[in-house]
């Protein structure tokens, strides 16, 4: 079974990545054959950025992801930039993608309407060269956040549309979200996602945040009025919370339920501020260990780029040869 999934450069990784995604990336390391990790920087150019800050974020995400767990013996860790197989693949695959389905992306929209300088033609492809990274290892399996199961639904039509215009050659992946934490909400506005971009600094809990930041965080997040500490419609703040005290304890929703029977929301809260930070504390030492030694960095993502080169490039001549291009 081979696994594969991105993530964006930032040094700025929040619980909600964490939970939803990096956590299934450390577990799938030992179910993968291989499991494939991609730092995403062709990506991040579809919106605006600085080219000087753009490795040095490739850097802190890969010292992160080592940090919560990553082995590369265990599984390829690359930079998306590295490989040229996933543009040229992005391309390949605007034949048999729909201008239409891209245009009913969500995130898309919202990207776009946020945008107040360029809309780039990049962040209308983006749904694309998604597709293209999953579809050059013929990955079965993607593990992701619920904000990305409608970009994985798309990639399996590309692949579906692919085979049946070209031939059988591309594996149509399965999204993988977890059951609980697939969606972790700012802590601030707790009916909207917990974001790198769109949410408020206060409600979005950082990786890297040290204890103080985190117990700030957490005792002024927003809940209801009422008292119960439960899952509810109505109370998404409360929610979130047992939400994530669950994730972090390997436990269901109605377990923190019941250990929190009876007792206010300020105790509450103070027990979630306590698991989170001795959650994150061992992440945030260990990426301090990392970070420093940039040339050890490097070396694990051109290490981990060889051998991703190495599987998709062998798609690459099926794609190229199916499609009819280029020379035999
Ligand atoms: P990115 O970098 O925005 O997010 C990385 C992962 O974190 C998950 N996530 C969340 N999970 C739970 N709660 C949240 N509030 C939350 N916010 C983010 C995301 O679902 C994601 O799994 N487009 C992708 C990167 C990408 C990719 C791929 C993913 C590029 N190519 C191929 C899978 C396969 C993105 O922007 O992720």
């Amino acid at each position: 079974m081979r696994i594969f999934s991105g993530i964006q450069p930032t040094g700025r990784k929040h619980l909600g990545n964490y939970i939803g995604a990096i956590r299934q990336y450390v577990e799938g390391q030992d179910r993968g054959d291989p499991a494939i990790y991609c730092i995403v920087d062709l990506h991040a150019i579809t919106v605006p950025y600085q080219p000087s800050e753009l490795r040095r974020a490739v850097l802190d995400t890969t010292a992160m992801l080592l940090a919560a767990g990553l082995d590369p013996d265990r599984c390829v860790l690359f930079r998306q930039g590295d490989v040229h197989e996933h543009t040229e693949l992005c391309w390949l695959l605007t034949a048999v993608t729909a201008h239409g389905e891209l245009n009913r992306m969500t995130q898309f929209k919202e990207k776009s309407a946020r945008q107040r300088e360029l809309v780039s033609a990049g962040l209308f492809l983006y749904p694309v060269l998604q597709a293209a990274d999953v579809l050059a290892y013929r990955a079965h399996e993607v593990p992701v956040g619920e904000d990305q199961r409608q970009h994985v639904e798309l990639m399996r039509e590309i692949a579906i549309r692919f085979n049946n215009r070209f031939g059988e050659t591309l594996v149509v992946p399965e999204v993988r979200v977890p059951e609980v934490g697939a969606r972790i909400m700012d802590l601030q506005a707790p009916t909207d996602k917990m974001s790198t971009t769109a949410s408020t600094e206060q409600g979005t809990l950082y990786v890297l945040d040290d204890e103080k930041a985190i117990t700030k965080k957490i005792k002024s997040a927003v809940t209801d009025s009422g008292s119960e500490v439960r899952v509810a419609a109505d109370k998404p703040g409360i929610s979130n919370l047992v939400e994530v005290m669950a994730v972090i304890r390997g436990v269901d929703n109605p377990t923190i339920e019941r250990e929190f029977d009876g007792q206010q929301y300020g105790a509450f809260k103070q027990a979630v501020a306590e698991a989170v930070a001795d959650f994150l504390r061992p992440v945030r030492e260990r990426y301090e260990e990392l970070r420093p030694d940039e040339a050890g960095l490097q070396q694990t993502l051109a290490e981990g780029a060889e051998r991703a080169q190495a599987l998709a490039s062998a798609t690459l001549r099926d794609v190229r040869h199916a499609m009819g291009v280029g020379g035999e």
